[in-house]
């Protein structure tokens, strides 16, 4: 299988970085495509720890191209600080890492927007505050700053200057306080673009030349679904295009040419920020999920919302994306429980909910239907091979793949690169051989 996509199921932090470290290994590139450093996707080898924000987990492997396309936004700092600490890490990461000439760039009036919106209580959205929507904002409204702009000193200063004057108008209107040394900003980010330049590149072509050569490409989604500017709990989403199908958007790779879509799941789920989420758990359960799950997040230390595993919500990102398999990441996370609670299902104003509602106040008034599952007593953590899983942990994915309609084909039992399991003779099993 030539080039495949692997994206969140959920909202977010469903493990996405082991899982494409795990697995870029049998591709030759990997490219990111859509969000910024919002993103943070931890990858553990060994005793070492890696936060990916910006840069494809991809390039932890030797050997391995990692792309930035043009739908992701750049703050050019933040890139910058990432290649430090790869290098500081021992990732050489040169004449590896390649930067879309049409990706769009977080300038520093973004981060100030950005505040201004999650100011008003009513609205906020409890964003990661790195910029990332006031950019996307610019973008759509035909006046950003892009990675070619960026890279050329004198047209990135005309242009910087000019949108300097319309967001002084917003400043002063919204009395946001002092103005920033707005030429000093400027005079660094060309700097910052000198740094970049010798990474820029027409990737849509780098990518799609690469795959007429028989190149293999692993696109790594940030963020989920559930967080997809169209698909997801609108307004509590991110500002891009999180599903699938903004890995052809964010690439420039023709849809025709993807062969595969996986997606990542907890075994459970979890959220960050506001916003609605049926199968939350407020009691000691989901405080056991926190703390055992490590659930804090990755860019933030915030405390993660978590839940229950959410079939209904699961069968509409399927629907959504068309994954050809799961990979279920956590199952160690729930070692010890007597009884696994399933929402199977969702009740609206006493009748069953057909599809997922689009209003966030219809999402906040479902019921979910649980079933509960036994729970095994023989730890998961660390197991390598599907038959050593414990009988019910086999039945709980049994119960996921059957009630999702997608079968899970591989599963994480821990933090660390080794452990995985490929379920035998999964369709999971036939795509990565
Ligand atoms: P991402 O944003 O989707 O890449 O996910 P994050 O890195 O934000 O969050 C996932 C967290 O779970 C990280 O701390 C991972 O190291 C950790 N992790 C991934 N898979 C497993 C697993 O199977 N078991 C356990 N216990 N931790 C895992
Ligand atoms: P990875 O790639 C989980 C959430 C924020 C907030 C909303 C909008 O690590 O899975 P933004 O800063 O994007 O405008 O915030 O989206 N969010 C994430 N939640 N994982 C992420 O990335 C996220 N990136 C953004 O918490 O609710
Ligand atoms: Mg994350």
């Amino acid at each position: 299988m030539s080039n495949v996509i692997i994206l969140g199921a959920q909202w977010g932090d469903e493990g996405k970085g082991k899982v494409v470290d795990l697995f870029s290994e049998r591709f030759d590139i990997v490219a990111r495509y859509q969000g910024g450093h919002n993103a943070g996707h931890t990858v553990r080898v060994g005793d070492r720890k890696m936060v990916l924000k910006l840069v494809p987990s991809g390039i932890l492997r030797p050997g391995k191209t990692a792309v930035i396309g043009n739908g992701v936004v750049i703050d050019p700092a933040a890139l910058l600080e990432e290649i430090t600490a790869l290098e500081a890490a021992g990732v050489d990461v040169t004449g590896r890492l390649f930067v879309s000439n049409r990706a769009h760039v977080i300038l520093p009036f973004h981060r100030m927007m950005e505040r201004l919106s999650e100011s008003r209580p009513d609205r906020a959205i409890g964003t990661t505050a790195r910029g990332i929507g006031p950019c996307y904002e610019d973008k759509i409204a035909r006046r950003g700053v892009r990675i070619s702009d960026l890279i050329d000193a004198d047209r990135f200063r005309a242009i910087y200057d000019s949108l300097v004057q319309d967001k002084e108008v917003l400043r002063v209107a919204f009395g946001l306080g002092e103005p920033p040394d707005w030429n000093a900003a400027r005079e660094e980010y060309v700097r910052y673009g000198e740094r970049i330049a010798p990474m820029v590149r027409d990737t849509a072509l780098l990518l799609n030349e690469s795959v007429r050569a028989g190149k293999r490409v692993l696109f790594e989604g940030a963020q989920g679904t559930m967080l997809d500017i169209d698909h997801g709990t609108y307004p509590f989403v991110t500002s891009s295009s999180a599903g699938a199908g903004g890995a052809c958007t964010g690439t420039g790779m023709p849809p025709n040419r993807i062969d595969a879509i996986l997606g990542v799941s907890k075994a459970y789920i979890t959220r960050v920020g506001h916003g609605p989420f049926p199968t939350e758990d407020k009691g000691a359960a989901g405080e056991r999920l926190r703390e055992k799950g490590g659930e804090f997040g990755a860019v933030t230390g915030r405390p993660r919302r978590c839940g229950w595993f959410d079939v209904p919500l699961l069968r509409y990102t399927a629907m959504i994306n068309g994954f050809d398999s799961l990979i279920i990441t956590k199952l160690d996370v729930l070692d010890g429980l007597k009884e696994i609670p399933v929402c199977v299902g969702y009740k609206l104003c006493g009748k069953p909910a057909e599809s997922m509602p689009a209003t966030n106040e219809q999402i906040e008034a479902l019921e979910p239907i649980y079933e509960t599952l036994p729970g095994w007593t023989k730890p998961t953590a660390g197991t390598t091979r599907y038959e050593d899983l414990p009988a019910e942990a086999r039945s709980y994915l049994a119960f996921l793949s059957e009630k999702t309609g997608v079968e899970a084909g591989a599963v994480s039992t821990g933090p660390d690169r080794s452990e995985m399991i490929i379920v035998p003779g999964s369709r999971f099993e036939k795509l990565m051989a």
